[in-house]
């Protein structure tokens, strides 16, 4: 699926996770503020963006529009252009593997009369644009595609962009997305109904921005409305990226099932239409518990305490996929250790992700010797104690191979995920802070953490003060390997006496 060489990367069994982390920005979040810092006029100083590939592939994107866009120590600095004032760029546009910067870019380009091309990598070109067309093409646009509406494709915006009224047919964020977008720079009243809510980064973030958006909840789900003024100005500010839950979804999981575990994950974004994941860990027996709940930027934060618990089998309503939707790997990957049979609903879109992760879960589950199947939209998965000893296949999908990384951190036997190249797409730190907790994962893809000296605790002092009953304390309490010297010395002079 990519060019670049597979690095394959292997956990092994793990006990008594420890510490305190803050994740990697969010992904969503950080898309949303380097595409709406551009169409402010003047600075906006950005703290916490994600710096995963997909993201970056934003950045790059809006360079070639002509924003100029910088990283100063930690803080990324972008001087936006206002709203109407991107550039053609002069190249095709490689969005790598991110289908959000693809089909927000879609939109933001959309209301602009020149033309631009998008291409991807073997993912993202086999992933459907016509969501995003259907509406882009009713607001005037003219789009070219591959047969199928796939990547490559072309947009040739228009200078007389129509307001459109669109009910949203799939529960998208996304195309939800791309339409607000393009309705920034489009006159008239442009309104969105979605039937089913997804994750509303995009209108909290222009509420902070201070650009004029309303949300009402009607009968018919929540009606979205947003009047484009071209040249409007926005403005600038400074936004903090919080942390990921997707991605803080990985170290949750895996604290509650690698025995002996309690860790914080500090920071992370607590938008009720992200945490369906957390909400049905709570309702499978997981000990989680959010402590210094407060709100930053116009979204809500939390820390995370999670400590290892034993887990029942859940079942999964359809109406709270659009929460979970990137989680669906990970909860099976819970629900493999759960007591009983789990269920989740109305996964038809995990169908259309990085990979078909349907079925990457279902053969990945198999090969570790865990009963999966589908059926329709429906997948169950029977928990007990995973067997593992495979080797993953993860078709190029982040976040396949950081679930079974996870699995591998308490299956009986170690697993094998073929290539974790795709990780640095999402949460390129992944490696090193599940080590940093005490993961035994061993990847190239995280060399300082394989190249780094193990950690070794000596204990000395005069016979009888305890040393060893002190040594074999510490090492319990850190999961530390634990070595008796005294005894090794006495055992070798006994052997030889
Ligand atoms: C995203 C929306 C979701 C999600 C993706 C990020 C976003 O996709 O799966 O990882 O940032 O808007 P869909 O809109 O296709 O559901």
């Amino acid at each position: 699926m990519t060019s670049s060489p597979m690095i394959p990367a292997s956990p092994q069994p793990s006990t008594n996770l420890r510490g305190d982390v803050v994740v990697a920005g969010d992904k969503s979040i950080s898309h949303r503020a380097l595409m709406l810092s551009s169409q402010a006029l003047g600075l906006t100083e950005i703290k916490g963006l994600l710096e995963g590939d997909d993201v970056l592939n934003t950045a790059s994107a809006l360079r070639h529009m002509g924003v100029k866009i910088e990283k100063n120590g930690d803080v990324w600095r972008v001087e936006g252009v206002g709203i109407g004032g991107l550039k053609e760029a002069s190249e095709v546009l490689d969005m790598g593997n991110s289908g959000t910067s693809t089909r927000l870019l879609m939109g933001l380009v959309a209301p602009y009369p020149f033309t631009t091309f998008f291409t991807g990598d073997d993912s993202l070109r086999s992933r459907p644009m016509a969501r995003v067309i259907t509406p882009l093409a009713q607001m005037g646009a003219d789009i070219t595609t591959r047969s199928g509406g796939k990547l490559p494709l072309s947009i040739t915006g228009t200078a007389t962009p129509k307001a459109i009224s669109y009910t949203l047919p799939v529960a998208s964020a996304q195309v939800k997305s791309a339409i607000i977008l393009a309705a920034l720079n489009t006159p008239g009243t442009t309104t969105v109904i979605e039937p089913h809510a997804t994750r509303d980064h995009t209108e909290n973030m222009l509420e902070y921005f201070a650009i004029p958006i309303a949300r009402e909840h009607t009968k018919d789900g929540t009606k979205i409305t947003i009047t484009g003024k071209p040249k409007q100005s926005v403005q600038n500010r400074e936004i903090l990226v919080p942390g990921d839950p997707s991605s803080a979804a990985f170290l949750v999981v895996a604290a509650l099932i690698v025995p002996g575990s309690e860790i914080v994950v500090r920071n992370v974004c607590m938008n009720p239409l992200r945490t369906g994941l957390f909400t049905t860990l709570q309702e499978m027996g997981g000990d989680i518990t959010y402590e210094n709940a407060r709100a930053l930027g116009g979204e809500k934060l939390a820390d995370i305490r999670v400590r290892h618990s034993p887990l029942k089998a859940v079942t999964v309503p359809a109406e709270r996929a659009p929460s979970m939707i990137d989680e669906y790997p990970i909860l099976a990957v819970a629900a493999s250790f759960a007591k009983g049979e789990s269920v989740m609903h109305g996964l038809a879109e995990l169908r259309v992700k990085e990979s078909d992760r349907l079925n990457a879960i279902i053969e990945n589950l198999t090969a570790c010797g865990v009963a999966a199947r589908a059926e329709g939209d429906t997948l169950f998965v029977t928990g007990g104690a995973p067997k593992g000893g495979a080797t993953i296949t993860t078709r190029f999908d982040h976040r396949i191979a950081m679930s079974f990384l996870v699995m591998g951190m308490a299956s009986r036997e170690p697993i094998t995920v073929d290539d974790a190249t795709a990780i640095k797409t999402s949460f390129p730190n992944f490696v090193t802070l599940m080590n940093g907790l005490g993961g035994r994962i061993s990847s190239d893809q995280a060399p300082s953490t394989k190249h780094q000296a193990p950690l070794v605790i000596t204990i000395d002092g005069p016979a009888a003060s305890g040393k060893g009953t002190l040594a074999r304390r510490l090492a319990e309490h850190f999961g530390m390997d634990y070595l008796d010297t005294g005894s090794l010395y006495r055992a070798v002079g006994l052997k030889l006496v």
